[in-house]
């Protein structure tokens, strides 16, 4: 029997994906290990968003060589980079990896560690695929209350900073019959809320059935209370849709609205395919038909011939908009996107970093006056685990807007919904007092 080892990089998906290796090399002759020092195969299940993503795994697998040196263990390289960077990872001879697999070939896994061992040649399958959703494959969780699903694979939009198209290919969704028959057995499971996960997530579409079908009829799943998405983009946002979140108790009020810039000539050359005006419509039409609705947003900095002025333009939209939280990124320049092949990355390092920093202070000081404002307000919460505070004896769960709040320990436990009256506001976290329990 072979030790398995497996560590994740990079976004959810990347993690539901490993929760699917683990499902599929449930074999006779595999067993996982949580320890890299003990294990014959050590799996890297790899992002290459951006550069630093790319770096850490690098150091990631320097470090087990020299631990590991002459200890015959096998390297794997799953995930994005495999896609990515083959040639680079598979010919260098410095590099002590044995095989890789990209996103859509997981299921020859068993073959690739067996031919690896018989034949001691490296292997590799990076083929995409425009029909594999593994929709076959039920992935081994961890137990608990929160679960995410793949409902859709890949992306057509070819926006031109993004590796992901290049590295996952084609959109393609799984059926809403099949969805739904994996979310009835999370429900018997114990899970109490599901996030339906993709890559462009609200583009779901099978045989002709929206994201908002597929919203009603997970939601239609007795025991699942709540339903998240992620991730989005603001071009799929019909007003069918916008009313089945607005509507259904169970979809929660927070929508990831990914910005990435304020100004119209940068927007373009990212083939966005919206401008600012028709994105602020969208929000003006959200916030028209759910005022509370909690907006986030992801914004690059940075992006080539970016000027001072332009950056003011998303700085405005920042303003204007008021998220309740956001993820800003430096513009970092992927192999193969068109950007890499035609824009010069020609803002210096040192720019992006002001730029960030403007705006992550612009966040942190919207997120602390929202925050503030839900002081007094009684808020239904989820409470998932316990306080990353240890010493606190609290428990940490989240509201309906996917915030953060921290409550004492008393008697209550994970899994369960409490109304909590908000007492204090940081800008990353609420706390409060359960002033009574939810039977759901
Ligand atoms: N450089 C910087 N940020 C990027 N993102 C995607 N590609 C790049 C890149 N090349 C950011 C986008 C996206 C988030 C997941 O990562 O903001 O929404
Ligand atoms: Fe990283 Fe994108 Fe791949 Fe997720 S899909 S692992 S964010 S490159």
């Amino acid at each position: 029997m072979k030790k398995v080892y497996l560590e994740t990089y990079g976004c959810q998906m990347n993690e539901y994906d490993s929760e699917l290796v683990k499902a599929i090399l449930k074999k006779p002759d595999f067993e996982f290990t949580n320890s890299a020092d003990k294990a014959d195969v050590v799996l890297l299940n790899t992002c290459s968003i951006r550069e630093n993503a790319n770096r850490k795994v690098y150091n990631r697998i320097s470090q087990i060589q020299q631990k590991r040196n002459g200890n015959g263990v096998r390297i794997g390289i799953l995930g994005c980079m495999a896609t990515n960077f083959r040639k680079q990872l598979l010919d260098n001879p410095q590099l002590p990896i044995d095989f890789i697999a990209g996103p859509d070939s997981y299921k020859r896994l068993p073959d690739l560690i067996d031919q690896v061992e018989e034949t001691g040649e490296k292997g590799f399958d990076i083929t995409l695929s425009e029909f594999e959703t593994y929709s076959d494959v039920y992935p081994t969780r961890e137990s608990g209350i929160n679960a995410w699903i793949a409902v859709m694979r890949g992306c057509n939009n070819f926006c031109t900073f993004c590796v992901v198209p290049y590295t996952r290919g084609r959109e393609r969704s799984r059926s809403p019959i099949n969805v739904v028959e994996e979310v009835e057995r999370l429900s018997a499971e114990g899970f109490r809320q599901i996030t339906l996960l993709g890559q462009n997530v609200n583009s779901y579409n099978f045989e002709g059935k929206d994201f908002a079908y597929l919203l009603q009829k997970v939601s239609a799943v007795d025991g699942i209370e709540r339903i998240r998405f992620s991730s989005p983009h603001p071009k799929d946002f019909p007003r069918n849709l916008l009313e089945v979140i607005v509507e259904n108790p169970k979809v929660c009020k927070q929508i990831h609205l990914p910005l990435q810039a304020g100004n119209d000539r940068i927007l373009k050359m990212m083939n966005r395919t919206y401008t600012s005006t028709e994105y602020l419509k969208l929000v003006d039409k959200i916030r028209g038909l759910c005022p509370e609705m909690v907006l986030t947003t992801d914004i690059i900095v940075g992006f080539p011939t970016e000027t001072d002025q332009d950056f003011e333009d998303t700085y405005k939209v920042m303003e204007q908009v008021e998220y309740d939280s956001s993820f800003i990124f430096k513009y970092s320049e992927r192999p193969q996107t068109i950007a890499s092949r035609k824009l010069p990355d020609d803002i210096s390092d040192q720019k992006k970093k002001e730029r960030i920093v403007r705006l992550n202070e612009l966040q942190k000081e919207i997120s602390y006056k929202k925050n503030r404002s839900h002081i007094g307000q009684i808020h239904e919460v989820l409470i998932e685990q316990e306080s990353t505070k240890k010493s606190a004896n609290q428990y940490q769960g989240r509201n309906d807007g996917n915030k953060i709040v921290i409550i004492p320990k008393g008697t209550y436990r994970k899994g369960q919904f409490v109304n909590v009256k908000i007492t204090e506001a940081t800008p990353h976290v609420l706390k409060g007092t359960v002033v009574d329990t939810i039977l759901k």
